[in-house]
């Protein structure tokens, strides 16, 4: 589905664009726009539409997803903001609407100050690769490749000729990741042994690079690349995976292993653009720590104001973490806490607005966060207040 069903109206939008072009102006003297690629962490709703157009329901896109957004609108991951949105107001721009839209004219201008690929559910790797692993996505074939080839697909129209897109890709913001969490979830979800799953992170890293490798060619100058989250601190997997026999972090209550498989692809993730690094002096690429991130939340909760708790889901079912694979959040029989911002967790994958927004504080104080505005301007915008 998905790639096919999707055309790109590009001729007549090229007049609009050049003027639009010239009259192209940084937001904070940062930044012009984010382009971003990634899967539920970042999706702002390219999956609803992918959902809609195949007339696929799905509990993920339905109420109380949304409730605390803006206009309480679904289509995101969360009940309301990602750390996406909170990069984007930090940078001062507008909110980064999903490529997957009805109307083409009103996209490309909307795409001024950026444009998201993500789609919540996707994969690194392609399923043709994670299929004859007994790997099947129930939720969409849009990996990191296909988001790639409709980034390409879509240039001329979003940008004009090769010059001004080459301009825009390096003058942008490019967000890639948090990118192969799916890649390990499906199948550990599954019940997948974890050293079966460890044996293919080398390929997902590879793909991830490979994407990178192929955005600094384009032209891409300044590159976010997220690691992934500690996962044996989320609901679904304490719930699924956690047993008499696992090793729990007596400090947070999380799953050893499975936080140790994180780490692991986060490593070689790391490794991975350090080398690049070193290949592309020119080119800025920081790594998010979205790892050390969220576990100063677990460690601390209740300093941030969870008073629940971290472990525990606000969206779901019943038992010990609020997480019950029969009753997902978004299904009619799911129950939704009163006070989401005092839960970590949503829906036991993914967290609250309220966890994202000190996640988002966390890394966006970093120095490296703070280096990326400054090697292009002298105007901060990231240490903006969240
Ligand atoms: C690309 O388009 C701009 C106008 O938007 C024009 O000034 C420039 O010469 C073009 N470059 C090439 C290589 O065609
Ligand atoms: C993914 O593609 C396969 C064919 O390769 C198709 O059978 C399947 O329905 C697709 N899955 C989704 C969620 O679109």
């Amino acid at each position: 589905m998905g790639s096919s069903s999707i055309s790109i109206t590009s001729t007549g939008l090229f007049v609009i664009l050049s003027s639009l072009w010239s009259s192209f102006s940084y937001a904070n003297g940062c930044y012009p726009s984010i382009i971003s690629f990634g899967d539920s962490l970042a999706d702002t709703g390219n999956l609803k539409q992918l959902a809609s157009i195949s007339n696929q329901p799905l509990p993920v896109l339905s109420p109380p997803y949304g409730q605390n957004f803006f206009d309480q609108s679904t289509g995101r991951c969360s009940n309301g903001r990602l750390i996406i949105d909170f990069l984007a107001e930090s940078l001062e721009l507008p909110l980064v609407p999903p490529f997957l839209q009805d109307n083409g004219i009103n996209n490309v201008l909307a795409f001024k100050h950026g444009v998201n690929y993500a789609v919540a559910g996707a994969t690194a790797l392609d399923p043709s690769v994670l299929e004859p692993m007994g790997i099947v996505n129930p939720m969409t074939n849009a990996s990191l490749g296909v988001q790639l080839a409709w980034f390409k697909q879509s240039l001329p129209s979003i940008c004009g000729n090769d010059s001004n897109c080459r301009d825009f890709i390096g003058r942008s913001l490019i967000l890639v990741g948090e990118i192969g969490g799916n890649d390990y979830n499906y199948p550990i979800l599954e019940g997948k042994p974890v050293e079966e799953i460890e044996s293919f992170v080398p390929l997902v890293i590879d793909t991830i690079m490979s994407a990178i490798n192929d955005l600094i060619e384009m032209g891409a100058k300044s590159l976010v690349v997220p690691g992934n989250f500690p996962i044996g601190c989320l609901a679904s997997y304490l719930t699924v995976c956690g047993s008499e026999n696992e090793a729990y972090d007596p400090e947070t209550g999380c799953l050893v292993r499975l936080n140790q498989f994180a780490e692991f692809h986060n490593e070689l993730l790391l490794r991975k653009l350090n080398q690049v690094q070193e290949l592309h002096p020119d080119v800025n690429i920081i790594y998010a720590d979205y790892y050390n991130a969220a576990m100063e939340i677990y460690r601390f909760p209740y300093k941030h104001g969870f008073t629940n708790g971290a472990l525990k889901a606000c969206c779901g079912g019943r038992g010990r973490y609020n997480y019950d694979t029969s009753v997902i959040c978004g299904e009619a029989s799911a129950t939704v806490c009163d006070e989401p911002d005092t839960y970590v967790g949503w829906d036991g994958i993914h967290l609250t607005e309220a966890a994202y927004r000190i996640i988002s504080k966390n890394l966006f104080s970093t120095p490296q966060f703070k280096s990326l505005c400054s090697k292009s301007t002298s105007r901060l915008g990231l240490s903006a207040s969240l």
